[in-house]
């Protein structure tokens, strides 16, 4: 299983022969779109956390190059239904699906969510991806809320990716705190740098994490990381 950073909060993951792209926003991401091909890119499902453009610019170009289905909300399914993408699989909060690479689990995230032309997209949300063997939460925008203390009850996660950039979403001082919620001991850095309102400071990221015995990986954009 292997995960490869595309920009802002856009993964690749490729597990069980399969490639799940996680909102993907390249082309208008100035750090990205000169590092990553956009026309290259292969997908076999799109996960979509919630419907801010930062989230899903590229949704309806990608899904269209790649003919991947699209995982996501019942309102983004019914907007996207209404746009020709007809590659779709709704979910809501609380529920999980089996797909042939494995489980999605979709859970609450403390943030809003909106498509770009205004329409309500339902509520925003993170996923957990069961497959492999392995359990990834990745937590889409979100702020730090208790509601994180519930999916240790259920899940014992392997990796957890997390906001850290602040200003739309928790910082990383909440993330650590969100990773020993979550009793997440390994940690993937998404939704910093992108823009002005995101800048981390690398080190002291990693220095506070590490003060925490809790090991955080602030990827590179095209950085792959096996899991
Ligand atoms: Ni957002
Ligand atoms: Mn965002």
């Amino acid at each position: 299983m292997q995960l490869t950073y595309l920009g802002h909060s856009c993964f690749l993951l490729e597990t069980a022969g399969k490639k799940l792209i996680f909102d993907p926003f390249i082309r208008n991401n100035e750090l990205a779109k000169d590092k990553v091909s956009f026309e290259e890119l292969e997908a076999d499902y799109i996960l979509i956390s919630h419907g801010h453009e930062d989230h899903t610019a590229d949704l309806i170009d990608l899904a269209k190059q790649t003919g991947a289905t699209v995982v996501c909300s019942w309102e983004i399914h019914a907007w996207l239904n209404q746009k020709g993408i007809t590659k779709t699989h709704p979910m809501n909060i609380g529920g999980k699906w089996q797909f042939d690479f494995g489980t999605v689990h979709m859970v609450f995230a403390a943030h809003s969510s909106s498509l770009p032309d205004g329409s309500y997209a339902g509520v925003a949300a993170g996923f957990i991806i069961e497959s492999n063997g392995k359990k990834i939460y990745y937590a889409g925008d979100t702020a730090l809320t208790s509601d994180m203390q519930l999916i240790p009850t259920k899940h014992k996660l392997d990796y957890a990716l997390l906001p850290i950039g602040d200003n739309f979403t928790m910082d990383y001082k909440d993330a650590c705190t969100a990773a020993r919620m979550i009793q997440c001991k390994q940690i993937i850095a998404m939704h910093f740098d992108t823009f002005g309102f995101i800048q981390v400071n690398h080190e002291e990221a990693l220095a506070h994490f590490k003060q925490h015995e809790i090991a955080l990986t602030i990827p590179q954009i095209t950085e792959t990381i096996q899991l």
